[in-house]
């Protein structure tokens, strides 16, 4: 630790990790506002089990989360030229649609719009021209991020396919209804005595699968999958099937992960040698912040990468 007070070149980020009251104790805590007083970022450790069998706030954080720190860290002190998305036009999805069954009941799911919002306001820290296509949610606008409300999966689908040659990188993370009714009644549905109705569903159009159909090779496309089983075949299979540069893969079963919460559990596949064996990276819980910085940053850098080959 003495070796660190040598280096004065850039910014330093300190990670504890000790025994409970070694971390709770005055000594530590008036040393570590001391570091965060000159600057220093502070990657706070978890609690849980520890390793001399004690039980509380000392154990070190992820390094998949310390990464992310580092990462943000080095972006903040980037001068604003060097901004990893500057120039880029990043275009993003998010929150549920609806299906009118009738003037007054729709169809839908359970997304909020969270993570797809946390995109959008990340790319736009990173310096990119932000356009947000939005289902129905109840989340403020992001400020300095063109948002288009939608309501039904094929207003979405028009949203995004009159946009998508003007954009860079999209990244759709909207829970969109693969299912819409074939008749939208113009009364309201009566009950008139029936114990049971039928309702005939027709497909939605797969705007994902679309932009993986249409997208020129200088357009770098992301999509996320919902899965409750047999995550990494499935999100495989789509990764594949829609043409897709970066998939994130989440089980709704995971604690931390899904609709509502704020924080995530991904899985991130990117097309490997071949089309049955992609790349898998298993990140580990984090914010949806966290996430979407870290799965932007993963972006542009593959298109540096690109570009170098
Ligand atoms: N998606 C889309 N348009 C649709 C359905 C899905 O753009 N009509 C996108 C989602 O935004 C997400 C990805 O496709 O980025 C995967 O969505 P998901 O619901 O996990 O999978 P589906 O393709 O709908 O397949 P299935 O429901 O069979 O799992």
């Amino acid at each position: 630790t003495s070796t660190i007070l040598a280096y004065d070149k850039g910014p330093k980020i300190l990670c504890p990790a000790m025994n409970v009251h070694m971390y709770e104790n005055a000594v530590t805590q008036r040393n570590l506002n001391t570091c965060r007083e000159l600057g220093w970022t502070i990657v706070e450790p978890e609690s849980g089990m520890l390793a001399c069998g004690d039980a509380g706030k000392g154990r070190m954080e992820e390094p998949a989360r310390i990464e992310t720190a580092v990462e943000a860290l080095l972006l903040a002190n980037r001068p604003d030229g060097e901004l990893p998305l500057k120039g880029l036009a990043v275009l993003v999805t998010a929150g549920p649609t609806q299906e009118p069954l009738d003037p007054v009941r729709f169809l839908t799911n359970h997304s909020t719009g969270k993570m797809g919002y946390a995109l959008a306001e990340q790319a736009r820290d990173l310096g990119a021209q932000v356009t947000l296509v939005s289902g129905p949610v109840a989340l403020d606008a992001p400020y300095g991020v063109d948002v288009v409300d939608v309501t039904t999966a094929r207003d979405m689908f028009d949203a995004v396919t009159n946009r998508f040659s003007d954009t860079d990188i999209t990244v759709m993370a909207a829970a969109v209804g693969d299912f819409r009714p074939v008749e939208q009644a113009r009364d309201k549905i009566k009950k008139n005595g029936r114990s049971s109705i039928e309702l005939e569903l027709t497909s939605n159009p797969d705007i994902l699968a679309w932009a993986g159909e249409h997208k020129r090779p200088d357009q770098t496309l992301c999509g996320f999958a919902m899965e409750t089983r047999d995550l990494e075949t499935n999100a495989a299979k789509k990764l594949a099937s829609k043409h897709c540069d970066m998939l994130a893969a989440n089980n709704l079963r995971t604690p931390g992960a899904g609709f509502a919460t704020d924080t995530n559990v991904v899985t991130v596949l990117t097309p490997g040698e071949t089309a049955d064996k992609p790349n898998i990276e298993r990140w580990s819980k984090m914010g949806k912040d966290a996430l979407a910085k870290r799965i932007l940053v993963k972006l542009a850098a593959m298109r540096a990468d690109g570009e170098r080959h």
